[in-house]
């Protein structure tokens, strides 16, 4: 069952600005929904929506089957925790921690209980009895999970809660988190901008831009097939690359032309792509579908595409090369230990079977 449902959602702001334009979104119970999106798309404002802290302009909110748009944030049940965390400074952590539960006037003993269990499972029980100024970042975002998590809350929101911990220390609370939402059992709802850790905590993502949701789907679906081309372009380092060409159709064998270059389109793929021929599309190919070595030998349906090799980044655990052909540039990544050259000629084999194609007009994907 839906626990929460935004029912075509929007918000303009008194300034014009229309932050959400109509979204719909469903979140079931015991769900991890990320929504990511670029800044500015409208994230925050979504969740305030949600936590009731920020009136719709028109749409509705259900908590629970419940329509809850004119219930304040208190009644909603909702924690959330923002970027910005603000511990209470004069407190201890023990104190922080305990309270809401004393705001309502939860037993003392039934308290003691909650926060010792919730220092626990933020590994924070040692750091009850000090201050917030003396503890590092990390441990400061702990208590602020903390304070949420103690009072069980029937959904949670997070708003980018680890963009000011320094990178590593994001990647160890990214999967903290996780972790905690199967602990807790919890549904949660987790705003970022950052692509990879929306792909490495999502079970369900939802893409978002200019106020709009783009698309919701699983990780792989959303890599492997985006609903268009700004999901395509959003996820993806180094990014996918696009080339503007159009479908045309020779010999009935079909083919997507772009500069002097033909590629096949690979015939298990033609269904539904004849009412194409003619039009201007895009079509976008993933670094790691350009390849080295024989790809045609291989069975696969593609094309050799002779380049020049512009930059070589060896990163460690693979190498991202940077080439260029006739009027074209792209990315493309390959294990650690190639043999490229800078200045010298590659012979490259774009792989088709996982191409993209992109109306270029509408930019949603047709294959
Ligand atoms: N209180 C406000 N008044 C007017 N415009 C706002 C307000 N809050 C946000 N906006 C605008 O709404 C848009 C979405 O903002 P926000 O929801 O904060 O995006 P995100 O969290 O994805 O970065 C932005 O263009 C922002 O400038
Ligand atoms: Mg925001």
């Amino acid at each position: 069952m839906s626990i929460l449902v935004l029912d075509n959602i929007t918000k303009e702001y008194p300034n014009g600005i229309r932050a959400v334009d109509s979204v719909c979104l469903e979140i079931n119970d015991q769900e991890l929904l990320i929504l990511v999106g670029p800044s500015g798309c409208g994230k925050t404002t979504t969740l305030r929506m949600i936590a009731g802290l920020e009136d719709p302009s028109s749409g509705s909110i259900y908590i629970d089957s419940e329509r809850v748009n004119n219930r304040s944030p208190r009644e909603r049940n909702i924690a959330m925790v923002f970027q910005n965390y603000a511990l209470y400074p004069h407190m201890t952590v023990y104190d922080n921690l305990a309270f809401s539960l004393k705001m309502h006037h939860m037993d003392p003993a039934k308290i003691r209980l909650l926060v010792t269990e919730t220092a626990q499972m933020l590994g924070i029980e040692d750091i009850l009895h000090q201050k917030p100024r003396l503890l590092s970042g990390g441990q400061q975002q702990r208590v602020a999970l903390g304070r949420a998590i103690v009072r069980r809350p029937q959904l949670f929101l997070f708003d980018e809660p680890l963009s000011n911990l320094d990178a590593h220390l994001r990647a160890k609370m990214r999967t903290e988190l996780s972790r905690l939402h199967t602990r807790l059992e919890a549904t949660m709802v987790y705003v970022t901008h950052d692509q990879i850790e929306a792909m490495s905590m999502g079970e369900k993502i939802a893409v978002m831009n200019k106020g709009k949701i783009q698309q919701v789907a699983d990780p792989i679906t959303i890599y492997d097939r985006p609903a268009n081309k700004f999901v395509a372009g959003f996820f993806g380092n180094p990014p996918i690359n696009f080339f503007e060409g159009e479908l045309v159709s020779r010999d009935n064998n079909l083919f997507f032309a772009t500069g002097d270059l033909l590629f096949p389109i690979p015939v298990a793929r033609y269904a539904g792509l004849e009412r194409f021929v003619n039009r201007q599309l895009v079509m976008g190919m993933r670094p790691e579908n350009i390849v080295v070595g024989e790809g045609k030998k291989n069975g696969h349906c593609g094309l050799y595409v002779s380049s020049s090799v512009e930059v070589i980044e060896p990163m460690g655990c693979e190498t991202i090369v940077y080439f260029s052909a006739g009027v074209h540039d792209f990315v493309a990544r390959f294990e650690a230990h190639t043999e490229f050259i800078v200045n010298e000629q590659a012979k490259l084999f774009f792989s088709m079977e996982k191409s993209l194609l992109f109306d270029k007009e509408t930019e949603q994907i047709i294959l």
